[in-house]
């Protein structure tokens, strides 16, 4: 298959592309898929305690079932993903050992956003236990949310443009462009939700 066909630029993208390919659409799909999907739970959850009653009514135990299932989808994604990048060409113009050096500090440091954010917010500040009505007691400001407002979400970008890099994968890098873009998104769902959540509780007392 041939987007783009007749353009010079984009005809060299087709040679660095295999647009043929169904695990690069399988992998598109399941990057949009999951933000959409916990976006969509928790909202659930927010409005009409969807989860919780899944949970035989305790708001934790329903978030810990969130948070396995998204942490699965992220396993699953990640997966479908590394399939995708074996399927399609390699760049011959990242096939250098300092691309390998650059992919292997991205992925460093996006792996400790991930990882020290995750252990700042716990279980329930990681999966979305606002949304159940489980508040952090204050705004974590240490690192690293000093650093960036969303370790979580650039952590994970880096990682896939990482191994886009280590792959040396044209692919690689437009489906992390596509994760890049789906956080932002999701983001903006999201920030305001959980501003107004903690606005609510502060009210409130
Ligand atoms: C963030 O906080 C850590 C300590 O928790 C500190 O070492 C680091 O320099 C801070 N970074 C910025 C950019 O302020």
């Amino acid at each position: 298959m041939t987007l783009f066909e007749g353009h010079s630029l984009l005809g060299q993208l087709n040679q660095l592309v295999d647009w043929s390919q169904p695990t690069l659409w399988q992998a598109a799909a399941c990057i949009v898929f999951n933000p959409l999907f916990w976006n969509f739970a928790a909202r659930s959850e927010y409005r009409h305690g969807v989860i919780t009653k899944l949970a035989g009514g305790s708001a934790y135990f329903g978030c810990y079932i969130l948070a396995v299932t998204i942490f699965g989808l992220g396993i699953f994604r990640d997966a479908v993903y590394h399939l995708a990048l074996e399927h399609q060409p390699k760049a011959e113009w990242l096939n250098y050992g300092e691309v390998k050096i650059v992919a292997a500090v991205l992925w460093a440091v996006g792996t400790v956003l991930v990882v020290s954010s995750m252990y700042r917010l716990g279980i329930t500040g990681t999966y979305l236990g606002d949304y159940f009505g489980i508040l952090m007691d204050e705004m974590v400001t240490g690192f690293p949310f000093n650093v960036t407002g969303n370790p979580m979400y650039y952590g994970s970008f880096l990682a896939f443009v990482s191994v886009a890099l280590w792959q040396e994968s044209v692919a690689g890098l437009l489906l992390s462009a596509l994760v890049l873009v789906a956080y932002l998104i999701a983001l903006r769902f999201e920030e305001p939700f959980t501003a107004s959540i903690y606005a609510k509780r502060d009210k409130a007392q």
